[in-house]
């Protein structure tokens, strides 16, 4: 008998979704198994029933892999143990689960690959104490601070995405000698603001695991200035906060949505330059351009090599896991692991230290300060090819 998978994207889309359908669909056809995409995360199956799955057939997935966002479609509002079911003229949170998986039963399903963040690992885990047949959870965000991977798809091309939008507002800046602060994403971890804010030669960069004191980003600035500098760029990340404050929040949390919407920073930090500094700011909120378009092709490489190795671990494996890298390998982890806290920007990070030895300011008073943990980097002897070696 053959089998038949099925396959879902759910949460905020990263460029790449569709590589990892690409490939999950073709390695499967070629062990010659059924694929189903069930659509809108779990939601093609509450609203749609049966019919809610798209049949990922050799020409549902030709010529994908390399467009942004999802076939199949996703949401972060479809949680099925809180689903919005209108009830009595209003939406109450209604636990649908056992109708995903007795759905999922009716379509012959026998394995999921869930793509999706750390909350759509823990609906997985959960589905599966209800009946849900085995998962291999494949980690996405453009965030790149999901738990039990060292990276995710999605974050190469946000990151060019941002570093690009960075160097446009560069020449602009320069032309009206004025501070532009640029908002990108990243809740609870700075990795997008911290790669661009280099990449893209930002003055100030920051980020929520290093909470600021606008004081510090105003004498970067009056520093630059006084060097003749007359324009400054300053990257900061959607969820920085200053010392001793918030986060801030456009929309609140709800009860179908864990997170609040955020937004807001950059103009709190463009009022504090202002009023400090006197200069002219102007503030630039990037926001969805990060998660949208083709991925870069260093993130369909990954994508395409976790959605192959989702396939082969349905082959080769027999428990439910998570699709992780470790040290560029790509490993079947406990679907625990999704779910630990999420991986922020250590301190004591590389690229971090990087920024500071190239004198960018983290908002705090370690500017161009060389952390005492990092040594230098060690001396590598390089051997002499031996004579006759090809390719040395
Ligand atoms: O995927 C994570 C993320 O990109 C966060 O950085 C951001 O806060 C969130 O998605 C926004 O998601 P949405 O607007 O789709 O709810």
């Amino acid at each position: 008998m053959t089998r038949t998978i099925a396959v879902n994207t759910g949460g905020g889309d990263a460029p790449g979704l569709n590589a990892v359908i690409r490939a999950v669909a073709v390695s499967a056809h070629w062990r010659g198994w059924r694929v189903l995409g069930i659509l809108h995360g779990y939601r093609g199956l509450i609203e749609h029933g049966t019919d809610g799955v798209l049949e990922l057939d050799r020409s549902a997935v030709r010529g994908i892999g390399h467009l942004g966002g999802t076939i199949l479609g996703s949401t972060n509002r479809g949680d099925p143990f809180r689903y919005p079911v209108m009830t009595d003229g209003k939406l109450v949170p209604t636990d649908v689960s056992e109708l995903v998986v007795r759905r999922m039963r009716e379509l012959g399903i026998d394995d999921v690959v869930a793509i999706g963040g750390d909350g759509s690992t823990a609906l997985a885990m959960k589905l599966l104490e209800r009946g849900m047949p085995r998962v291999v959870a494949v980690p996405k965000t453009i965030d790149n601070d999901l738990p039990g991977t060292d990276v995710t798809f999605g974050f190469d091309t946000a990151v060019a995405t941002a570093t690009e939008a960075i160097g446009r507002l560069h020449t602009t800046a320069a032309a009206h000698e004025r501070v532009m602060v640029v908002e990108v994403m990243g809740r609870t971890a700075g990795w997008i603001a911290l790669y661009a804010g280099i990449a893209g030669g930002a003055d100030v960069v920051l980020i929520p695991e290093i909470p600021f004191d606008p004081r510090a980003v105003a004498e970067k600035i009056q520093r630059r200035e006084a060097r003749g500098r007359h324009f400054s760029i300053v990257v900061v990340a959607e969820g920085a906060r200053p010392a001793g404050g918030e986060m801030r929040y456009r929309a609140s949390a709800d009860a179908f949505k864990e997170h609040g919407q955020l937004g807001g920073i950059a103009e709190y930090v463009a009022q504090e330059i202002a009023t400090r500094t006197g200069k002219e700011t102007r503030t630039v909120v990037l926001g969805h351009l990060q998660r949208g378009g083709s991925p870069v092709a260093s993130d369909r490489v990954l994508a395409l090599r976790l959605g192959c190795a989702a396939t082969r671990f349905i082959a080769e494996r027999s428990e439910s896991g998570l699709v992780a890298v470790r040290r560029g390998e790509i490993e079947l982890v406990p679907l625990e692991e999704g779910t630990r806290r999420l991986r922020t920007v250590p301190l004591d990070d590389r690229v971090l230290q990087t920024g500071r030895d190239l004198g960018l300011c983290f908002g705090d008073e370690n500017e161009g300060t060389f952390h005492p943990s990092i040594p230098a980097p060690p001396f590598v002897e390089l051997s002499p090819p031996k004579s006759g070696a090809v390719g040395q």
